[in-house]
C-alpha cells in the first residue's frame, strides 16, 4: 500500500518543487519590479545650501521650477550668514566625500578653489559660448576655472555708496566723489547733530572686509594680487594710504568704535535707523531700505559709485553668486535642468523684483519692469562692468583670510597700517609661493 502511494506520489515530486521554485522566483521578481516602480515613481531630490534671509525668494522660483518638471524636488537648506562660513561648511562636506548637497550655491571667490580641488563638474559642454555671453562677463570669468565652468551666473552683485539725500540737500553738498569729500561733509553734518555717524562700512573679520578693502585698494591706485602674475601690492603706499584712511574714519569718530563688529546687515540696520549719512554696501539694501516698516529713511537717499582718492577712479568690488554641480550628485541631469532654470531670464526677473538683489542677465539691467522698480539698474550695469575681482586663485579663501586678519589688527589698533599690510603681503606671498 505504501509502496503503491510512493509511486503515485513520486512523478509530482519534482514537479511541484520547481514550480515552488518557479513561483518563488516570479514573487521575488514582482516585488524587485514592484519596489523599483516605487522607486522610480519618487522625485529626484537635488538639496542646496544659502543663506536663511535668501530663502523666502528662492522658494518662488523653487516651486515655478517644480511646477514645471513634477520629477524633481529642490530642498532648501538653511546655512550660517557669512559666505566664508558657508564656504567652510560646504568645504567640509566635500572633504567627508559624499557631499549632500547636489547644487553649489557659490559665491563669486569659490569657484576656483572648489573646481582646482575637483568638487565640481564641468558644465562647459552643457551651454555654448554665445549662450553665456547674454551674462555679465566678470559674473561668468568668475565661475571659469583653467578650461572649464564650474558656476553658472545667477546674481551679480557690486559694492556702492550710499548717501543721504536729504541731509545733503538741505546742507547744499553734493553726493561725494572723493574721501576727502565723504570725512569733510561727515564732519559738518555730524557737527550740526544732523547724524550720529558719518560713515558705516564692513570692518568685521569676514569675507565682507576683504571685498571692501578691494574698493579702497581700487580707489587709492593699489591692488591686492595681480592674479596672472602672482605679484603681492598689499604693502604698496597706495593700500597703506587706503588702510589709513578706513583707519582715521574711525579715530576721528565719523565711523563708530565698534566698526570692527559691522557687517553688510549692522551697517543696513544703522543706516535705515537715520543715524548716518553715508554706508558702504551691496544694492540689495536699496529696496530693504525703501520698503521695510522699520526703515526711517524710505525714499531719502541715493546710492553712486564709491568714493576715491582726488584724481583717482572709484572701485566697485565684483561680487555675485552662482550656482555648481557637486562633482558627487547622482543626479547630475536633474541638477542642470535646475541650474538652467534658475539662470533663466523668467526667474531672474521673479527673484530681483522680490529681493532686490541684482541680475546676472545683460538684458534684465534695461529690462522695463525691473528698472520700473530699481531706477538705478542701468547705472549699475555701468559700475559693475568696471568693478574689480578679488584675486580668483585656488588660494583665494587663504588669501582673504590673511588680509581679513591683518585689517583687523590695524583697525582694533594693535597694529599701524603699513606694520599689518607688510606683514599681511608677506604671509601672502608665502602662500602663494606654496
Ligand atoms: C555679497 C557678495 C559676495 C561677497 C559677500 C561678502 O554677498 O555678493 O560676493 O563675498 O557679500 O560679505
Amino acid at each position: 500500500m505504501r509502496s503503491q502511494l510512493r509511486r503515485l506520489q513520486t512523478p509530482f515530486k519534482p514537479l511541484s518543487k520547481r514550480l515552488r521554485y518557479l513561483l518563488l522566483s516570479l514573487l521575488v521578481c514582482l516585488s524587485v519590479i514592484g519596489s523599483y516602480w516605487v522607486w522610480a515613481q519618487q522625485p529626484v531630490r537635488l538639496s542646496m545650501m544659502l543663506q536663511g534671509q535668501e530663502i523666502p525668494n528662492w522658494q518662488m522660483i523653487v516651486d515655478d521650477f517644480e511646477a514645471q518638471n513634477p520629477g524633481i524636488k529642490v530642498d532648501l537648506i538653511e546655512g550660517p550668514n557669512a559666505t566664508n562660513l558657508r564656504e567652510d561648511l560646504y568645504t567640509t562636506s566635500f572633504l567627508l566625500g559624499d557631499s549632500p548637497y547636489d547644487l553649489i550655491y557659490m559665491d563669486i571667490v569659490w569657484a576656483p578653489k572648489f573646481a582646482a580641488a575637483g568638487w565640481l563638474l564641468d558644465l562647459s559642454d552643457r551651454i555654448s559660448e554665445a549662450e553665456l555671453s547674454e551674462f555679465m562677463a566678470g559674473d561668468v570669468d568668475g565661475g571659469r576655472y583653467e578650461d572649464g565652468l564650474y558656476r553658472m551666473p545667477f546674481r551679480s552683485d557690486g559694492g556702492m555708496l550710499y548717501y543721504r539725500q536729504d541731509l545733503l540737500d538741505a546742507a547744499g553738498f553734493d553726493p561725494p566723489e572723493t574721501t576727502a569729500d565723504l570725512l569733510q561733509i561727515s564732519k559738518a553734518l555730524q557737527s550740526q547733530d544732523k547724524a550720529q555717524w558719518g560713515y558705516l562700512w564692513q570692518g568685521k573679520q569676514y569675507e565682507g572686509a576683504a571685498a571692501m578693502f578691494v574698493e579702497m585698494l581700487e580707489g587709492f591706485g593699489g591692488y591686492w594680487v595681480n592674479p596672472e602674475t602672482k605679484v603681492v601690492g598689499l604693502d604698496s603706499p597706495e593700500a597703506i594710504e587706503a588702510l589709513k584712511f578706513l583707519q582715521t574714519t574711525v579715530a576721528d569718530k565719523i565711523s563708530p568704535p565698534g566698526t570692527t563688529a559691522i557687517d553688510e546687515e549692522v551697517a543696513r540696520l544703522q543706516f535705515q535707523s537715520g543715524n548716518a549719512v553715508f554706508m558702504r554696501n551691496w544694492p540689495y539694501a536699496w529696496k530693504l531700505g525703501n520698503t521695510e516698516p522699520s526703515s526711517k529713511i524710505q525714499g531719502k537717499f541715493g546710492i553712486k559709485p564709491m568714493v576715491h582718492a582726488a584724481g583717482l577712479n572709484s572701485g566697485a568690488c565684483q561680487g555675485g553668486w552662482g550656482l555648481g554641480i557637486s562633482k558627487t550628485t547622482r543626479h547630475p541631469d536633474a541638477a542642470w535642468r535646475a541650474v538652467e532654470y534658475f539662470s533663466s531670464t523668467e526667474a531672474q526677473r521673479k527673484f530681483m523684483l522680490a529681493s532686490g538683489f541684482v541680475p546676472s542677465r545683460q538684458a534684465l539691467f534695461t529690462d522695463p519692469v525691473l528698472v520700473a522698480e530699481y531706477e538705478y539698474l542701468p547705472d549699475l550695469k555701468k559700475v559693475i562692468e568696471s568693478s574689480v575681482l578679488r584675486p580668483p586663485i585656488a588660494q583665494y579663501a587663504q588669501a582673504s583670510d590673511i588680509l581679513q586678519r591683518y585689517l583687523s589688527a590695524a583697525l582694533t589698533g594693535r597694529q599701524t597700517p603699513t606694520e599689518a599690510l607688510q606683514a599681511a603681503a608677506q604671509e601672502t606671498r608665502q602662500l602663494l609661493k606654496t
